[in-house]
């Protein structure tokens, strides 16, 4: 105790503290006894953005943002992106091992046992406008499957979660086919089961009765790649909502609704979409410098760079580079992938990029591969959420059997106005 605890003396009243200090982390309602006297609520933490506070306890990923390494349940990211496939990193988040040969055939036959969604469901979203943001149809009718599945309420029934989850896992793809179809003004095409996960995901989108049609394994295999690149990265900011709204007891259909609300905005799972159209607006290596110099000035941020937690290359980012090479040879390159490297290469070398730690993140060069792939550029968020799915899952599975959690409620620093007087309208300057 001697040794691991933090001694604060409190100078308003000269009395001393001493804090336990447990994994290099004081715990915030301690700072509460340090009054001035006895009315004195109690210090709090002031911590806008939650950049140095620890919401929780957890064993699923481990991020050490200075070094670049990230491992899912300690396994690295290089092992599982090279040997695994992303069913089998699906069930390794939520389960916390990997699968023996029997779990893992069970656990596909679950989740693509659930791949067909509700009629209900595939009507609602022929209702969205032709040109609705894919993005905004896939969060509405992830909300709209809990009042389809309203067993889902039963948060503290293992059994009850454990079918959610395999009706996410499967539905999701079929959802996101289905907003890509509708988008494009095509007929839904219906999962097929006998496929592979991201095969059938696939099929689902490209799939126009053609004879001889075949999923491209390179593409299938790039693409699973990418999903298992996405699927956790501890307390983001769209995850954190999946807790928050999960610590009501909310069913994990809305709590994922409000996590890949989240994750639609263009500092979060939205950059891979604004790094294509950065990349497009760039048009030419020629434009790099210009373009680089009004990011300096502050007039916009470089997308797809820096980011929260790493203050190094992004593994990821080092991993999908070599995806990008493997699809290219596929689908022909793209000027857009000359400009990323070259645009790459300029801001590394720059003080004002090197200063800040800023380096290429997770969306830098997916959006390359997405598009490279065929898929148009509001659909990238959307596999983004694919891709996420399993990790919001497993946080939500964490969250409510861990005994430590309560209802999520930050505290506020209160700076308005007090005890005004009503007045009425026609007294009013
Ligand atoms: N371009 C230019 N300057 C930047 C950038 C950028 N992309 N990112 C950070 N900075 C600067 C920022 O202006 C600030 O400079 P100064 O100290 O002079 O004010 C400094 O770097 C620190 O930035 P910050 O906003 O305090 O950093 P943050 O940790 O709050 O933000 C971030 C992290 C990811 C929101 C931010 O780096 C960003 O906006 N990046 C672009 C969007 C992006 O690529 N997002 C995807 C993140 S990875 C996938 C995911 O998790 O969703």
């Amino acid at each position: 105790m001697k040794n691991n605890s933090l001694k604060i003396t409190d100078n308003r009243t000269g009395t001393s503290y001493t804090l336990p200090i447990h994994n290099n982390t004081i715990n915030a309602l301690s700072l509460r006894d340090i009054k001035v006297n006895e009315d004195d609520f109690g210090l709090m933490a002031y911590d806008p953005g939650y950049t140095n506070t620890a919401s929780c306890n957890s064993t699923i990923t481990y991020v050490d943002g200075e070094k670049g390494v990230l491992m899912y349940r300690g396994y690295p990211i290089e092992q599982l992106a090279e040997n695994s496939t992303f069913l089998e990193v699906s069930y390794l988040l939520i389960n916390d091992s990997l699968p023996s040969k029997e779990q893992s055939e069970h656990w596909e036959n679950k989740v693509m046992h659930h791949t067909y969604i509700h009629e209900n469901l595939a009507k609602l979203m022929q209702t969205f406008r032709y040109d609705a943001h894919p993005m905004g149809m896939l969060i509405g009718t992830i909300a709209a499957m809990s009042t389809l599945h309203p067993d889902a309420k039963e948060i503290h029934n293992p059994t009850s979660r454990q079918k959610q989850i395999w009706r996410i896992l499967g539905k999701l793809p079929t959802i996101a086919a289905f907003a890509y179809r509708r988008r494009i003004g095509r007929p839904y095409n219906y999962p097929d089961s006998s496929l592979g996960y991201t095969e059938n995901l696939l099929y689902m989108m490209d799939y126009m009765n053609q004879g001889n049609y075949q999923v491209d394994p390179i593409l299938a295999k790039a693409l699973d790649t990418l999903l298992i690149l996405h699927a956790d990265h501890e307390q983001n900011c769209s995850t954190s909502v999946m807790r928050n709204i999960g610590s009501s007891h909310a069913d994990p259909y809305s709590a994922m609704a409000g996590a890949a609300a989240a994750l639609y905005g263009p500092l979060h799972g939205g950059a891979n979409e604004a790094v294509l159209r950065m990349l497009t607006e760039i048009a030419n290596t020629d434009n790099i410098p210009h373009y680089i110099d009004q990011v300096k000035d502050g007039k916009f941020r470089l997308m797809g760079f820096g980011h929260r937690v790493y203050k190094n290359y992004d593994p990821r980012a080092r991993i999908i580079k070599n995806v990008a090479d493997q699809v290219l040879k596929v689908t022909g390159s793209t000027p857009l992938l000359e400009i990323a490297l070259e645009l790459e290469n300029i801001a590394l070398k720059d003080d004002y990029f090197v200063s800040r730690n800023l380096y290429p993140n997770v969306d830098f060069y997916s959006g390359i591969i997405y598009q490279a792939m065929g898929f148009p550029v509001d659909m990238f968020p959307v596999l983004f959420a694919l891709g996420r799915a399993p990790g919001w899952l497993a946080q939500w599975l964490e969250l409510i059997d861990d005994q430590e959690q309560k209802i999520a409620r930050p505290r506020q620093i209160y700076t308005g106005h007090m005890n005004r007087d009503y007045v009425p309208i026609n007294k009013r300057k």
